[in-house]
């Protein structure tokens, strides 16, 4: 008889952002009418800028002729993305990664959920809470967890580390001493940022217990003030004990495009592997490249015009997260993030729970957001805007929501 991967059995009934929208299309069923405006998942609405879109034409062109067709790509990415890579993310911030350490993907949510394959089962992990879900859910299938501890109603191998407002929303080092640290900044959902001292602590302590950290860098487009690492290889050490993740979609609008890529240094070795070797057989055995056209996009992100035009994407973006953070905050709610991050992290009003501020929302001014709960316990009570929708529609959802 067939079996099942039971551990698929341990997990909530849907993905948090499917949940969302699924209960969006029922209310929109029974209520034809309603305009509703999603400031919910971070989804980008601008379209792709001119040099991006031009990279993309010639790309199709080339694919059409015998001499300038390719088939399958490199396992690693294309050199040109790789080293344009290299010289523009890491050289130019005086970071030492070559372009054999860069491992080009089909985005961030893809390589956050595949990264947990190379590390042994036993390992314990620890995740912020709040937390982006793939990084769970996907430890929690590979069957990560440990045993369920019904009185800590948690697992014995998941390590929560509570981002409290009394600490800015940033992580403590956790207790108990964790194999695999999963860090997102600018963060995702809270919008808060680390200083490079604090994350050169977490880079320190991960060095000293020979753990990992996987350190998820998809919103470094959005870092604003001075003193925020747009790379954790800014940090001392970080090429023995960090594995990076970065993504297109959101610093150039590639969420429907799919582009993203990960660096494992050389020096990151555990057990006497070196991991980079590691995932580069992952790599070469289950995922066949991204398309030579998108990598070709990719590139062009880095070109003069491209950093020019993704300079004003970004702007158009945060200057809707600065809109929402102080209207908001004149109106009397809790807000933070936004600064360095297109999202905000407001608190429900009159202590209500997440999903029901949610609900109150869609029915009462049909605007939809994320629950902060929906990332984690410590996210109860707290709700989650993005930046990324328009600025006519975002205006109209603060209006709307600040009358309700
Ligand atoms: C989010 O809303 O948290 C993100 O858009 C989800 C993602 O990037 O996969």
């Amino acid at each position: 008889m067939t079996t099942i991967n039971k551990d698929y059995l341990k997990l909530q009934g849907s993905y948090l952002f499917s949940t969302i929208a699924r209960k969006v299309r029922e209310y929109k069923a029974d209520n034809p009418q309603a305009e509703v405006i999603s400031l919910g998942i971070g989804d980008v609405t601008q379209p792709l800028a001119p040099a991006i879109i031009d990279a993309l034409h010639k790309a199709v062109d080339e694919m059409g002729h015998a001499e300038t067709f390719r088939g399958y790509a490199p396992d690693l990415g294309y050199a040109f993305l790789r080293e344009t890579i290299v010289k523009n993310d890491y050289e130019a911030r005086g970071c030492r990664i070559t372009p054999d350490e860069i491992f080009v993907s089909d985005g961030a949510k893809s390589d956050s959920g595949n990264i947990q394959e190379i590390f042994g089962k036993e390992n314990v992990i620890a995740v912020c809470d709040p937390v982006y879900p793939v990084y769970v859910d996907t430890n929690v299938m590979a069957g990560r967890t440990g045993a369920y501890s019904p009185e800590k109603e948690c697992y014995d191998n998941v390590v929560y580390m509570p981002c409290l407002a009394e600490n800015g929303f940033l992580p403590q080092l956790p207790e108990k001493t964790p194999d695999l640290i999963y860090l997102c900044f600018p963060n995702n959902p809270t919008g808060s940022a680390i200083q490079k001292d604090e994350l050169q602590k977490w880079v320190d302590y991960a060095n000293e217990k020979n753990a990992v950290i996987i350190y998820d860098a998809a919103y470094e487009a959005y870092i604003t003030e001075a003193g925020v690492p747009h790379s954790i290889y800014e940090c001392d050490g970080a090429r023995t004990c960090a594995i990076e993740l970065r993504s297109f979609s959101k610093n150039a609008g590639f969420t429907g495009l799919r582009l993203g890529f990960t660096v494992v240094p050389k020096d990151l070795v555990r057990e006497g592997t070196v991991l980079r070797d590691l995932w580069a057989r992952r790599h070469g055995t289950k995922f066949n490249g991204a398309p030579y056209i998108v990598q070709r996009a990719g590139e062009a992100v880095y070109s003069p015009e491209g950093k020019e035009q993704l300079k004003e994407q970004v702007g158009y973006y945060m200057r809707n997260a600065e809109m929402i953070r102080t209207e908001l905050a004149s109106a009397g709610f809790e807000v933070s993030g936004g600064v360095n991050a297109p999202y905000i992290w407001m608190k429900t009003p009159e202590g209500m729970s997440s999903w029901d501020f949610f609900d109150r929302l869609l029915a009462g001014a049909n605007v939809v957001g994320t629950p902060g709960c929906g990332f984690g316990a410590a996210g109860e009570g707290f709700f989650r805007l993005t930046a990324f929708g328009s600025y006519e529609n975002t205006c109209e959802a603060i209006r709307r929501i600040k009358s309700l």
